[in-house]
């Protein structure tokens, strides 16, 4: 089976930030486990580098758009490695290939008769890059997303016919309700759907920094369509000589944050149909991230989350971690320092990095480092067997902190296991010798099988640990409980997660 997962191509105008990690995380999370599961996964993110905002930021600066872009770039495809994403490809909107495809793929759509030229007035958000609708227009004629006052604006352009795909549209969402997902964002799509759609403009007359429209050289593409067609244009360049689009296209999922919704649940479906081009699965819609005092995160606020500053302080797989974990994904959440490192020290050091350490240093104290061969206790079978099936459910909706929550149960469970069958006492009875095999083999099975389970979260740390247990295999064939690890010797482990200095 194929699975194509895409992240919003960035803005360039700004620096990399904590929302623009937690969407790329969620993303690698589900990549990573799909791989593991065997599928053709194909990853894909990169930076939206046209249009008004990002012009205006390079003018600002004194520079032109290309430069501040190329600056830019720079910084979000240096964060994918630091992140421990794994895309499979980065696309930059000023790649010379993606333009050509934009402007190939939308003269069809205006063959196809969906667009005219007509005047355009309304309230306009600069940042935004984007005319809003009544009901989009938050109390003093400003933009409910940045705050900021709407201009309005008047313009002569090129316009798509969005109102002809209404009913198409409804016909959509009656027949796919996972089309947009969770449910509440499905809701909200349909019913800004239903509520009649205006025809919306294609293009712009006063701006140089786009793709020049074909049939138009004094026009540029707005830039939402010439970034919403990344996700299909990557497919056909990505791999020099080789056309992915028959293997990877229609995506998967295409994972958002809420801000841009519209573009992706109305416009972009419209727009492929417009092409004669198969619309995509799933739209997974999540939430906002939160300064911790529950605002919106801004730096006169200082109520900011810094991405690099996790990283440097507890390491990335710390800050993958907690941005799965401890915010419902899906929903809002409030984020800051002090819950990453309770998280840190409360679950990751205490529960899944101690658990591994007393199973290894266990191992070696009592078995001379070789993981006894014995049958794993019965009582937990029921528990473990059924883990790597359960997690592939959840990921399958889109739910990695379900799924962390699935996986966290079985760490605390061990732990409990250890308490229970209390190792260091069968320790000392040589007639227990049989039961403190089963004790040793058993925890070491279920270290094994909740680190493959865990290895899209916290890849770093899994594969040190299960290289020190001598079962590297991070393949999901693997990952029953069933004795795998026995009669493999295991080895000495730094601690996953240190105390911070
Ligand atoms: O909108 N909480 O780019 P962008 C959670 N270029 N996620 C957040 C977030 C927050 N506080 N802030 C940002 C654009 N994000 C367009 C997209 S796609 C064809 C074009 C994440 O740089 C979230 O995924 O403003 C959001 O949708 C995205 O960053 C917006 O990034
Ligand atoms: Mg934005």
């Amino acid at each position: 089976m194929s699975f194509y997962i895409t992240t919003p191509i960035y803005y360039v105008n700004a620096q990399p930030h904590l929302g623009h990690a937690y969407t790329t995380i969620a993303c690698d999370v589900m990549a990573r486990h799909m791989r593991q599961r065997g599928e053709d996964v194909f990853f894909l993110t990169g930076t939206d580098e046209h249009g008004e905002p990002v012009a205006d930021a390079a003018h600002a600066l004194g520079l032109e758009p290309k430069e501040l872009a190329d600056r830019n770039a720079e910084r979000f495809k240096a964060l994918m490695p630091r992140l421990s994403a794994s895309n499979d490809f980065f696309i930059r909107t000023s790649d010379a290939e993606h333009e050509a495809k934009v402007q190939e793929i939308l003269q069809r759509v205006y063959n196809n008769g969906h667009v005219y030229k007509g005047l355009y007035e309304g309230w306009y958000c600069p940042k935004c890059a984007d005319f809003k609708v009544e009901n989009e227009i938050a109390e003093g004629n400003r933009c409910p997303i940045h705050e900021i006052p709407l201009e309005r604006q008047q313009e002569e352009n090129w316009f798509f016919r969005l109102s002809t795909f209404q009913e198409p549209l409804e016909r959509l969402y009656a027949e796919r309700p996972d089309f947009v997902m969770p449910s509440h964002h499905f809701n909200e799509a349909r019913s800004f759907i239903s509520q009649g759609l205006q025809d919306v403009s294609l293009s712009r007359a006063h701006l140089k920094w786009g793709v020049q429209v074909p049939w138009d050289p004094s026009h540029v593409f707005y830039v939402w369509f010439d970034a919403l067609l990344n996700y299909y244009t990557a497919l056909t360049y990505a791999r020099p000589g080789e056309d992915l689009v028959p293997r990877f296209w229609p995506a998967t999922y295409h994972v958002i944050g809420k801000d841009i919704l519209k573009f992706h649940t109305v416009y972009w479906p419209a727009m492929l149909m417009a092409a004669g081009l198969p619309v995509p699965e799933h739209v997974f819609v999540h939430g906002f991230l939160l300064g911790a005092d529950g605002r919106k995160m801004s730096k006169s606020l200082g109520n900011v989350l810094d991405p690099f500053e996790v990283m440097e302080a507890l390491g990335t797989d710390a800050l993958r971690f907690y941005l799965m974990r401890d915010v419902p994904f899906g929903g809002d959440g409030a984020v800051g320092m002090q819950a990453v490192r309770s998280r840190y020290d409360t679950e990751l050091a205490n529960e899944y990095g101690n658990l591994a350490s007393r199973t290894i240093a266990m191992i070696r104290r009592y078995r001379d480092g070789v993981i006894p061969t014995a049958g794993t206790d019965p009582e937990l079978t029921a528990e473990f067997d059924g883990l790597a099936g359960e997690v592939a459910r959840l990921l399958d909706r889109a739910e990695p902190t379900q799924a962390l929550e699935a996986i966290w149960l079985r760490v605390r469970r061990l732990n409990r296991y250890v308490e229970e069958r209390a190792p260091w006492q069968l320790a000392k009875d040589p007639s227990q010798s049989n039961a403190l095999d089963q004790t040793l083999a058993s925890l070491a099975e279920g270290v094994r099988v909740i680190s493959i389970t865990l290895h899209p979260y916290i890849p770093a740390s899994v594969e040190k640990l299960l290289a020190a247990i001598g079962a590297p295999e991070l393949d999901y064939a693997g990952a029953g409980f069933a004795e795998h690890g026995s009669g493999a010797s295991v080895d000495a482990l730094e601690p996953l997660f240190p105390k911070p200095v």
